[in-house]
């Protein structure tokens, strides 16, 4: 590894075409790596051939479901990264084939060809969960790592960065609902962590910096109850609204109904998983399992979220032309 240089390493990631992954193919191709983007639909991936030079990054087709496809995709790569996730089930995408069955699938090619392997879980991950994603990300570490004993995990907070899911989510229904749901009360804590750092994280881990066969916890630089997430989205996109606390057992009849959406904007299950604090244990604090072991200084969210946030204010980015017209 050592003679070895980045262009002549080949990192292969699943789930490359996701928020995160569009973030760690960017970061990986600047530092020289030859990336091989594995997808379900490499036609729909052209965004992330930019991110690097001609011929740098090449996508190719896999599903984390079917192990012949991962085989393919892992073959010859000296690292393997996971990234691959769901947040709700749908036909055959369902929290154990793809989070459970799929890591273990990806970390038993990667041992085939004797490649590293970075697997991407989430914080929270528990098998004595009530969140069905929960325990499948659990058990999908203990997978992991009995298949590649040398991996490394990263467990995220919840995740910002101009494409995420959260923060654009409840700024898109500010717009049109007189009021936010504080689901529980709004009292679970998070730890909101810039896409860009668990990328820079990741890539770091790929330079080898990470020490082998241990789970990072990856968290921003402060802690915010979701009730104070919801006034940070609030006064950033500068709308009043009603913040109307619901408790877990009406949230989880209401996510009944809502789960059955295309995108369904809450399922039972992730009701079980607002029961719980997002945040970076002491344990991994005090053993230095965190963004500190790579000297990454996490960046807050003042800095990133009203760059893309702005877009759901009523006036847009002219709102201070506006002002001064009106
Ligand atoms: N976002 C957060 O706040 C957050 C927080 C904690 C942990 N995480 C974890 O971090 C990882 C990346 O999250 P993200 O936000 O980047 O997720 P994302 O945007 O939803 O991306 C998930 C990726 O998984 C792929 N995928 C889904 N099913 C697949 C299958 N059967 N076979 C192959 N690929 C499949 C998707 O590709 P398709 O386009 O083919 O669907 C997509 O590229 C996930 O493991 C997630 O659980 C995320």
């Amino acid at each position: 590894m050592a003679a070895q240089t980045s262009i002549d390493t080949l990192v292969t990631i699943f789930g490359g075409s996701g928020f995160l992954g569009r973030h760690l193919v960017r970061a990986l191709a600047k530092r020289g790596y030859r990336i091989r983007v594995a997808v379900r639909r490499p036609e729909l991936a052209g965004h992330l051939q930019p991110l690097g030079r001609v011929g740098q990054i090449h996508a190719v087709q896999a599903n984390v479901r079917f192990p012949r496809s991962v085989e393919t995709a892992a073959r010859n790569a000296d690292v393997v990264i996971n990234l691959v996730g769901i947040l709700f089930e749908r036909g055959r995408q369902r929290f154990d084939a793809v989070q459970t069955f799929g890591a273990e699938t990806v970390a038993l090619a990667a041992s085939a060809f004797g490649a590293r392997m970075i697997h991407v879980s989430a914080l929270g991950a528990d098998e004595a969960s009530s969140s069905h994603y929960a325990r499948s990300k659990a058990m999908a570490e203990k997978a992991v790592l009995a298949a590649v004993p040398s991996a490394v995990v990263m467990r995220p907070s919840i995740m910002f960065g101009p494409e995420d899911d959260f923060f654009n989510r409840f700024g898109s229904l500010a717009r049109f609902l007189p009021a936010l749901p504080l689901i529980g009360g709004g009292t679970t804590r998070f730890q909101p962590v810039f896409v860009g750092d668990v990328a820079a994280a990741i890539t770091d881990t790929v330079d080898g910096k990470a020490r082998a066969g241990t789970t990072y916890e990856l968290g921003g630089p402060e802690v915010r109850t979701f009730k104070q997430l919801m006034q940070y989205v609030l006064a950033t996109i500068e709308r009043r609204r009603l913040l109307i606390p619901i408790p877990f057992a009406l949230a989880r009849l209401q996510a009944q109904f809502l789960q059955f959406l295309p995108k369904p904007p809450l399922t039972p299950d992730q009701v079980e998983l607002l029961r719980h604090d997002n945040v970076v244990s002491e344990a991994a604090e005090r053993e230095g399992r965190t963004f500190k072991a790579f000297g990454i200084e996490p960046t807050a969210m003042e800095v990133v979220v009203p760059d893309y946030l702005w877009r759901f204010r009523k006036t847009g980015q002219f709102r201070d032309r506006v002002r001064s017209f009106s």
